[in-house]
Formats: structure tokens, sequence, C-alpha cells
């Protein structure tokens, strides 16, 4: 999969691609990342990206056409790939999205800074645009270094088979079951018997007991969402008898 960042600040990507999962992915071929200059295609000497915005007010606005002439080299490059502006008025990223996303030969991000990019560029050119949370970040940039991150791990052979991303928290809805290592007691804690048993099955049925608490404890919308398997019904009816009880005289 290819990914082609359009940005004032290219070095940022430096680090992001140097590191972990994302350099193996890179190494191996699976995944290349073009971080691309908009100020290269900016007209003269001072090759500027911005400029004020009509009607006055503070703030900077990124000008359309050194951003539609990047937009155009990159779509030349990659024409079935989806140009996506990263900002605070998009759609709500999350996990769906990244596995929707996972599906394409490439993206093209627009990295907006300043108070936002020119509305007839978005309009001409943006097919998708994309926010990460409902806070203000000072530019695109990291919120494309989010999603690339999270779009990687779907992709086949970028993560180990033992931690591929069908078991990630929300997959199904559901956060991940609780993790566990060396050494078997911490601080007077130990590490659950039944991890030590060797029985599969066992084990197994502890995971997807472990997962729904977490779910109905952290983030009970997710249940609420999808509703309860007859697995996770029996389980709840069972947490049920338990809580009586302990309630009972
Ligand atoms: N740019 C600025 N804030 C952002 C956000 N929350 N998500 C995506 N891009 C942004």
């Amino acid at each position: 999969m290819k990914f082609c960042v359009l940005t004032i600040f290219p070095e940022m990507f430096d680090a992001f691609s140097g590191y972990g999962i994302m350099r193996r992915a890179i190494e191996s071929g699976s995944i290349c990342l073009d971080p691309v200059n908009i100020r290269d295609y900016a007209e003269g000497r001072h090759k500027v990206t911005d400029d004020r915005p009509y009607g006055g007010g503070s703030g900077m606005v990124m000008k359309p056409e050194p951003l539609a002439a990047a937009i155009q080299a990159a779509k030349s490059k990659m024409p079935d790939s989806p140009c996506v502006l990263l900002t605070p008025q998009g759609r709500r990223f999350d996990q769906e999205i990244a596995r929707q996303y996972s599906d394409l030969n490439g993206m093209i991000f627009v990295c907006g800074r300043y108070e936002g990019v020119d509305e007839r560029l978005c309009q001409a050119y943006i097919d998708d645009e994309i926010s990460i949370g409902d806070y203000v970040l000072t530019g695109g940039e990291l919120a494309a270094m989010v999603i690339m991150d999270a779009v990687i791990r779907h992709i086949p052979g970028v993560l180990g088979a033992e931690d591929a991303a069908e078991f990630d928290s929300f997959s199904g809805n559901r956060l991940e079951h609780a993790h566990y290592t060396r050494p078997r007691v911490f601080e007077q804690k130990a590490v659950p018997e039944v991890l030590l048993s060797g029985n599969h099955g066992a084990v197994e049925a502890w995971r997807k007991e472990s997962a729904l608490l977490r779910t109905a404890l952290k983030r009970p919308d997710l249940l609420e969402k999808t509703g309860l398997t007859e697995a996770e019904k029996k389980i709840v009816k069972n947490w049920c008898r338990y809580l009586e009880s302990l309630a009972s005289d």
C-alpha cells in the first residue's frame, strides 16, 4: 500500500517511518511512505503556501494553487487513491474506517495547517475528510500518522500471525482481554492460575470472559451497539448469579 502525504513539514515523518512495525513494513515492501513538501509546488521566490483570509480575521489559510498542483502530481501516480483531508471537521476515524482503508492500493493525505484550506480546493479535490477526535491539532501531520499506523495493522503480513489485527481491541466491538507476563507474582499479585494451566480451551474461555468484563466496565457503549452473543449472555447470567449470591443473606 502506498501513502503519499502532502505537508509543509515532511521531516516530521522521518521518525515515524524509522522505527518499529512501520519501518519493517517499509523495508519489506508492504508499505511505501512518500512525504511530499507542498512548498515544492508553490510559485515565486518565497514559495508561499498560505495567505490572509478574505473577509478579514485572524490566522492564515492554505492557498489553493500549490495544493492543487501537489494533489494533481500525486493523483497522476496514484489515480485510484482517494485524497483525504485531515481536519477536525471530518468524520470521526475509528477501527472500522481503518479496516476499510486497508483494502485500498494507496491513499493521499492532505495535512492542513493554519486556520484551514481554501474551500474551493476542498470541493474540487478532496474525496474524504477525517478527524481523529474532537480537539484541534496545529496541523494534520499527527492525524495522518495516527491513521497510517492504524491502517497498516490490517494489511496482511505487516503484523506477525500471532498478533493479527483481528485480535485487537475493537474488532467485533470488544476490548481486548487482560495481559500478563513474568514474574508470576508482582507486588503480591499473582497471575490468574488458569493462564499457567496449559489448558488452551480454559485459557480461551478466560480471555473471552476477560474481554467481555473489560468492555462492560470501560466501554459499555460497545456492548449496547451490538448486543450480546449467546455465549456472552451465558457469561453475564453467571455474573448475575454470582452477584446475587453475594447480596443474599
Ligand atoms: N487537524 C487539526 N485537528 C485535527 C483533528 N482533530 N483531526 C484531524 N486533523 C486535524
